[in-house]
């Protein structure tokens, strides 16, 4: 007999009184669904609890001003106090998406794993891997005692290249993006940690994030940034979705009922709703569009969630069940992916480093993109005499972006005091030398390095040298927009004289973002390993020496130059307006000018679908990159698969490894839906190969991605009509096969 029934039968059984204090309460019975027992705990909560669940407090340091660490906190972004009676555990939440971070060192000398960017992460084309650093993300959080992640789904779409936080995101494609962060969410919660969605919605640029007004038409959001989301959440099922700090429509994020509902109403979402730090300004709106969780509440003006909220309750103007609903959604998320049942611990054995960077390393060797490759330079052969590594401390270590995702490495990370060090810095670089393992590859080559910062000296040790790589890296972070595309002046004057040595020259690039490159002309290779984690050095190494056949892909469009992109003028993009995030005033929205950007300028036609409909050919595509081998696609054959909630199609595709390296190809579907002048990818998938086999992969189409928004009947719809499905190795690529389908209509699902 289940535990709960019999905590039933002996409340009406006045004749056995003694059972009902021997059997466990409904909530505490793991055989019932979550739902039950949430809904159970509510019940037996008082009023006073529940607003106790409905507020996170900073719990860093005594800032911005008004706090102090809570007592019992682990040391992280956030804390609620757990309610013992209840089991209910304290919400320990942490940052963030790339690795659990250590802001202030508040745990003193605890490091972590980080992981490569978003960049590389969605570049693997690969949900596996998204699963796994979830795993890793979820584990480390867990040993430290965090129940709550504030990362794992960052979905926002990468809609301009300056954008500081892009390092942070999966590229500019909805479906890539929703379902790798699917992916990582999964892989979190699978530790019995939250991982949480973020940041909803539209923030395609950091500049004046506190105020800015995104506009978008309801279908062009839909089809783009809420897409992302919408399969993330489906599909991923996060305990936690933070809204984010900018406005949409007029009406901040947090407190925008569209916004908000939307995943409660449409998309069957049973977690909730928690800000970002500093992004609450309202008790009854908030409360009442659906938030459900104010976070870090010194960060805002005042606390919109504690007494407010109580007096708004008696007023009537915010009902009590709204209240209650908060509260479940909370604890609902704690019991759905095991905090509840299996409390998070500090255990430092617990922890396995090693297969955790091993994870950090696998993602950026599969993610890093080659670029350029001018008569197979690379990989670089075991037998050379003497290399010449210059620049970008690339005998210490890789770069990292900045902000609130900033992790510290095991061991502590390596700064850059000439640069600044507030928040979002300081600039830190991953103690992780690429230089210190490529000497390990060819131990018997001579390996020096130049800074970079004598020109002269570089072009010497060049000249010695049978090879020169250059490393040049360039700064991303939270608060700020690049303001511009390119490189500092000395690095691409650096570039260009170590180029006129006539000496073969690979670039490898450390950045947040795409950049200009002025002498790519010049040189020989171009590696674009983006921010590479703390397993970056020997990333690099491996596919610089051919240990690992690149495979990686870019996922956001490589423009030419700003002229090409949707929003070429940022006002005010490069000043970094939010220094001091830790003095309240700064933090607040007060100190930014109201602005908005229009982002029906691209809409739904994001990254390749607006160079697409611009007629726009940008240097590099999404979806390019290069690889030590060659593919040849032979046959696609469309087969009909109609579970309409997920997949129309399967494309198969017949491809061959014609190279003689073994390698891995991202085979990805693109097609038009009648009417529609850009393409959409549809489907992708990542196929390994040895050298001269070939294969036929099955690769799903998803149903979203083939249906279009009907505003009007608040619903998709695949129409009726000829379809066009490519197979390509790249967005534009020219080796395309190309078949037509007829499709009938079909009403998916919202
Ligand atoms: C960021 C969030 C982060 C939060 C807590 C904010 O500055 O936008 O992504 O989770 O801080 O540190």
């Amino acid at each position: 007999m289940k535990r709960s029934h019999i905590f039933l039968m002996s409340s009406m059984l006045v004749s056995l009184p003694n059972l009902a204090f021997s059997a466990e309460p409904v909530w505490k019975d793991t055989s019932l669904p979550s739902a039950e027992r949430a809904k159970a705990l509510v019940s037996a909560m008082t009023p006073s609890e529940k607003l106790q669940l409905v507020v996170s407090h900073y719990a860093v340091d005594n800032g911005p001003g008004k706090s102090s660490v809570p007592k019992g906190a682990v040391g992280g972004a956030g804390y609620v106090p757990g309610i013992d009676r209840l089991g209910i555990p304290a919400q320990q939440i942490t940052d963030a998406g790339l690795g659990i971070t250590n802001p202030n060192n508040i745990r003193p000398g605890d490091g972590a794993t980080a992981l490569p960017s978003g960049q590389i992460l969605s570049g693997t084309f690969e949900p596996d891997l998204a699963y796994q650093a979830g795993q890793v993300l979820g584990k480390e959080a867990f040993h430290r005692g965090f129940n709550v992640l504030l990362g794992g789904g960052g979905a926002v779409l990468v809609r301009d290249p300056r954008n500081g936080r892009n390092f942070e995101y999966l590229g500019e494609d909805s479906l890539l993006a929703g379902n790798m962060a699917a992916a990582q969410i999964q892989g979190v919660q699978s530790q019995h940690v939250i991982a949480t969605a973020k940041q909803f919605a539209f923030g395609a640029i950091e500049t004046n994030r506190m105020k800015v007004d995104m506009r978008i038409g309801e279908k062009e959001g839909r089809e783009s940034d809420l897409l992302a989301f919408e399969i993330a959440v489906k599909q991923g099922k996060p305990g936690a979705i933070m809204c984010a700090y900018n406005k949409v429509n007029g009406d901040y994020s947090c407190e925008n009922s569209y916004l908000l509902q939307l995943p409660k109403r449409n998309w069957g979402y049973r977690g909730y709703v928690l800000t970002d730090w500093g992004a609450t300004h309202s008790t009854v709106k908030s409360a009442n569009a659906g938030l459900d969780q104010e976070s870090g509440a010194s960060f805002d003006q005042k606390i919109y969630f504690g007494k407010d909220l109580k007096e708004a309750i008696a007023k009537g103007e915010v009902s009590k069940g709204r209240l209650d609903n908060m509260v479940y959604r909370i604890v609902y998320s704690l019991i759905d992916v095991g905090a509840y049942d299996h409390p998070a611990y500090k255990s430092d054995q617990a922890e396995n480093v090693a297969a955790d960077e091993a994870i950090s390393q696998k993602i950026a060797e599969n993610g890093i993109v080659l670029l350029k490759n001018h008569h197979n330079i690379l990989p670089l052969s075991s037998q050379i005499k003497s290399i010449a590594i210059i620049g970008g401390k690339a005998d210490q270590g890789v770069l990292s972006g900045g902000g609130s995702s900033q992790v510290t490495a095991r061991g502590g990370n390596i700064v850059d005091h000439t640069r600044i060090q507030q928040w979002p810095g300081p600039v830190s670089y991953f103690p992780s030398s690429p230089m210190k393992a490529i000497q390990a590859l060819v131990p018997n080559a001579k390996v020096n390095f130049a800074a970079g910062n004598d020109i002269q000296q570089a072009v010497d040790l060049a000249k010695h040298s049978d090879v020169a790589i250059v490393f040049a890296t360039k700064w991303s972070a939270e608060g700020f927009d690049s303001a511009n595309l390119q490189l500092s002046a000395e690095q691409n004057q650096l570039i260009e004289a170590v180029a006129k040595t006539g000496k073969p020259v690979v670039v490898v690039l450390e950045t947040g973002n795409p950049v200009e490159m002025p002498w790519l002309h010049d040189v020989d290779g171009v590696l674009a390993a983006w921010y590479p984690g703390t397993s970056g050095g020997p990333a690099i190494a491996n596919i610089l020496f051919g240990q690992v056949n690149p495979s990686g892909r870019l996922t956001t469009t490589w423009p030419k130059a700003l002229s090409q992109v949707p929003y070429p003028y940022i006002e005010g993009a490069g000043k970094i307006v939010n220094a001091d995030v830790l003095a309240v005033k700064q933090y607040s929205s007060d100190n930014q000018a109201v602005s908005s950007v229009n982002l029906n300028e691209d809409g739904a036609n994001v990254g390749y679908r607006w160079y697409e409909q611009k007629r726009l050919t940008p240097l590099y595509p999404f979806g390019y990159g290069l690889s030590y081998t060659t593919f040849k696609y032979k046959k696609l054959i469309l087969e009909k698969d109609f579970d309409k909630d997920r997949h129309t199609m399967i494309a198969n595709v017949t491809v061959e490894n014609t190279g003689n390296r073994d390698g891995a190809d991202v085979i990805q579907i693109y097609g038009k839906i009648p009417g529609e002048t850009t393409s959409r990818l549809l489907g992708f998938r990542k196929v390994y190969l040895k050298a001269g086999e070939t294969q036929t992969v099955p690769v799903p189409l998803f149903s979203v991605s083939l249906a279009h928004y009907v505003p009007v009947k608040h619903s998709w719809e695949i129409i009726s009509g000829n379809y066009e499905i490519s197979a390509r190795s790249d967005s534009l690529s020219h080796d395309a096969l190309k078949t037509n389908i007829h499709l009938d209509q079909i009403d998916v699902q919202d």
